[in-house]
């Protein structure tokens, strides 16, 4: 959450640090700022989006600054709250990611000492412990502020007469882009994509020294090599390309992010992952951990798993894994995080790592948290997602679990060939859903004006239920649910009625047959019903008010046509709504605090 950017070189840094802060709004939007350092130290910051700042802000001068779009964790948005933080006297801004737990005392303490704070932030004891601290050396300044904080603190410090910014990074992401005399930080990639390819990943508990000219790192006090990795991302990947919403260009993307990331599985020498025991026999049992879209990403996962391996799957929400489940060395577990930087995730990859786990990371983003802590990554190649909701990831996460599990298959080699030829086939059945785009917005329409909605699904999708319920209520603001076909009469259907309609995911399977009992249940009760169905699938005449028809597909792999649809639908009723698609209310697209 939040995103932090600086810029120091020959350049104005105003343009620079604005254009940097409005790629990485997907991190948070609920107030911006940046702080320039001229002749002194200039803030400017409100609770507006970086493009509203950007219009209202005249020229200013400063060849160094930082900027910050904030995810209020302390403090309401506000004006106020929003960063950059000040010392005492405006000479010392500081961005923080994070969230300091000492907060309370440290500012009882400064303001004890005399200090002024005036924000209802955590991050402000940071500028007053680094004025506090002071004593003519920036750099020792910043890092005795930093040894009385405890908790995250990835942030930059920008002090006026200082030719250079410092940076430090604590549980949350900051990269440093290398440019010619000139040096960026930054949260993410996308927010460099505009100036340069050459970045450095630092590690929890780096602090770097940033000059127009050098970049140093530091652990401890002491210097330490971090390697330079070139970012393979082009600018067009974080663009619209004429798209109205990065999410709709995001949807429209899922064929090359298929094949793409399949390309890289075919290509690899070795399979994707070990999924044998210890002894090479098949494992005992698998552990499946991930928070939200990629939670249903793991459940679907257990379908795959268990029906091709045969090795018994557990599917955990990785924050309530955190509290509660159980683990032992015996255990192989998969970790799915898109954005690699979940704290719910990455305090359960180091859960499992305790407890002697092999863990496997199934993530997008290179050189990730996630990434750096497991024994093994499979990376997917869904390029970056700017919009907060999750769509081509997610496809791109089910093309790395089925990959994960064909090498292992127990079925006979016919199937098995088979489904490799299927596997093969996705882009194009993608492409042919969203072909179909026009009857999908039409279907969107007629659900648009209802406050509830529930989503069925039986088997393997029934996690597509969950995840076409959770696209809908995070981006239209629609009440949804998702539920198990069969679970909806253990109660949900004291809320059936016309006013509650219900969107059915049927499959060409043995759960075909049930499904169509329970939508005539649900129908007895008068909830308009839409059913997404294969081509030849007709068991919806005459019985569901609307259908969305999609291509032909082996039941494996019908989550990710069925997922698309949903996608485009959820899409749509949010349009219709005129919800703000790309940055809904409330949320962030990298959770990174608890
Ligand atoms: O980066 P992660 O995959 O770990 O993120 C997990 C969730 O926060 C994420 O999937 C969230 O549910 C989506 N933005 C929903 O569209």
């Amino acid at each position: 959450m939040c995103g932090i950017v600086g810029y120091i070189g020959e350049k104005k840094a105003q343009p620079i640090l604005l254009n940097c802060l409005s790629k990485l709004e997907y991190r948070g939007y609920d107030s911006c700022g940046i702080a320039l350092s001229a002749s002194g130290i200039e803030v400017h910051k409100d609770i507006v989006r970086v493009k509203a700042l950007t219009r209202a802000l005249p020229t200013l001068d400063g060849m160094a600054g930082i900027g910050h779009t904030r995810w209020a964790t302390h403090g309401e948005p506000s004006k106020l709250n929003a960063h950059p933080q000040c010392d005492c006297k405006g000479r010392i801004a500081v961005v923080h990611n994070g969230v300091i737990n000492n907060f309370q005392k440290l500012r009882d303490q400064l303001t004890e000492e005399g200090h002024n704070l005036t924000s209802q932030t955590d991050t402000e004891v940071i500028p007053h412990l680094i004025e506090k601290y002071y004593n003519g050396d920036f750099e020792k300044a910043v890092g005795l502020a930093l040894s009385d904080i405890e908790g995250s603190y990835t942030m930059i410090a920008l002090m006026a007469d200082e030719p250079r910014l410092i940076a430090a990074r604590k549980d949350s992401p900051l990269i440093i882009g290398i440019g010619d005399r000139e040096n960026y930080i930054a949260s993410d990639v996308p927010a460099l994509l505009d100036y340069t390819s050459r970045v450095i990943y630092l590690e929890d508990g780096d602090v770097a020294v940033v000059t127009a000219d050098t970049v140093e790192v530091k652990q401890n006090g002491a210097g330490i090599i971090r390697e330079e990795h070139k970012i393979l991302w082009s600018v067009e990947d974080a663009q619209k390309g004429g798209y109205e919403h990065f999410m709709l260009k995001e949807i429209h993307e899922q064929p090359k992010v298929i094949r793409d990331t399949l390309a890289e599985y075919i290509s690899a020498a070795e399979p994707a992952a070990d999924l044998t025991g210890d002894d090479g026999s098949s494992m005992d049992d698998m552990l499946v951990l991930a928070c939200g879209t990629s939670y249903h990403a793991g459940l679907i996962g257990k379908y795959i798993i268990e029906g091709l391996v045969n090795v018994p799957v557990r599917v955990e929400l990785a924050d309530e894994f955190n509290y509660s489940g159980h683990v032992s060395a015996r255990n192989k577990a998969i970790v799915i995080t898109q954005s690699g930087e979940t704290i719910d995730a990455l305090k359960s990859i180091r859960k499992l790592k305790e407890a002697g786990c092999q863990v496997i990371a199934i993530t997008n983003v290179v050189g990730s948290t996630a990434s750096r802590i497991v024994d093994r990554t499979i990376y997917t190649r869904a390029g970056p997602e700017i919009s907060v909701a999750a769509t081509k990831t997610f496809i791109a996460q089910l093309i790395a679990l089925y990959w994960l599990a064909l090498p292992y298959s127990r079925v006979d080699i016919g199937r098995l060939d088979d489904l490799v030829l299927e596997i093969r086939q996705l882009p194009v059945k993608v492409q042919q859903v969203l072909d179909n785009e026009a009857a999908i917005a039409d279907c969107a329409r007629q659900l648009a004006g209802f406050e509830n909605v529930f989503f069925i699904g039986k088997g393997i999708n029934y996690p597509v239920a969950l995840e076409g319920a959770l696209k809908l209520k995070e981006i239209s603001y629609i009440h949804a649910e998702g539920y198990a076909a069969g679970e909806l009469k253990h109660g949900p259907f004291a809320l059936l009625g016309d006013k509650t309609p219900v969107v059915a995911v049927v499959a060409q399977d043995n759960t075909c047959e049930p499904m169509v009992t329970s939508i005539k249940e649900i129908k007895a009760r008068k909830s308009p019903v839409l059913a997404l169905v294969g081509e030849e699938n007709e068991t919806m005449e005459g019985l569901a008010d609307s259908v969305i028809t999609l291509p032909q597909i082996d039941p494996l792999f019908s989550p990710v046509v069925n997922s698309v649809a949903l996608q485009l639908l959820a899409y749509y009723v949010a349009r219709e709504r005129g919800c703000p698609v790309d940055f809904p209310r409330n949320l962030a697209k990298s959770v990174t605090v608890e």
